[in-house]
């Protein structure tokens, strides 16, 4: 199927099924302003995170890479008033978007955006013996995906559930001699995660209005 296809198909579902009200359209919207303009994802996707957030009873998430903060919303309004999301972004002037979008939703009050290197950002809530969270969502620079994943065991349990977005990249990943250093980021990251056994995983390939791209979804044992 060509894209265009793909993309009809997504505003299909979308309009039916997916409630994206004025809060997160304009924090879809406000995309443009950030950095990474179309990076977030897509409104099915953030409903499918949203849907496993709850299908897991997630009360606590973690999110590398925030953005505008879209995805941020759908796993803020998936935790519920008890819950809390932390996300990290590197960007100031991308923080502050999101900072925008987060009070115009409501949600400030359940989501701590937390402001610089996620690894360095990371590393402070280990070393402060944060709270396990219940799931993670690594949604930030490519390259660093192993890393990533080494915070968030470090900042999960068992039960806990890792999703990583963007393994896909129109098909490249399955080139083992590449030298995209986002292809092996995602590579390396799926080895660490093969070489676990207190990790069970899959990958779904997606394609849409993001194009073709896709996900892995871990759980703790
Ligand atoms: C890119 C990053 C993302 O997280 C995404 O969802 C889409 C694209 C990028 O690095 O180009
Ligand atoms: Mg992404």
């Amino acid at each position: 199927a060509s894209a265009p296809a793909w993309r009809a198909v997504d505003d299909y579902f979308t309009d039916a099924l997916v409630r994206e009200d004025d809060a997160l359209a304009s924090a879809r919207e406000s995309g443009e302003r950030t950095t990474m303009p179309n990076a977030e994802v897509a409104a099915n996707q953030g409903a499918l995170l949203g849907l496993i957030t709850q299908l897991s009873g997630a009360r606590r998430v973690l999110e590398f890479g925030t953005l505008a903060g879209y995805s941020t919303i759908w796993f803020a309004r998936a935790v519920g008033p008890e819950g809390k999301v932390v996300t990290f972004e590197l960007e100031p002037a991308n923080a502050a978007v999101a900072r925008e979008n987060f009070e115009r939703a409501g949600l400030a009050d359940r989501i701590e955006l937390v402001e610089g290197s996620a690894a360095d950002s990371a590393e402070r809530l280990i070393s402060q013996g944060t709270e396990p969270f219940d799931l993670v969502f690594i949604d930030a620079d490519k390259p660093s995906n192993p890393l990533y994943l080494q915070a968030a065991l470090e900042l999960t349990g068992p039960g806990a559930v890792i999703i990583i977005d963007n393994v896909v990249r129109d098909g490249a990943v399955a080139d083992a001699g590449s030298d995209d250093p986002r292809v092996i980021g995602v590579r390396d990251v799926v080895d660490a995660i093969a070489a676990r056994d207190d990790l069970t995983a899959t990958a779904l390939q997606t394609v849409g209005v993001k194009g073709w791209d896709g996900l892995i979804i871990a759980r703790r044992t």
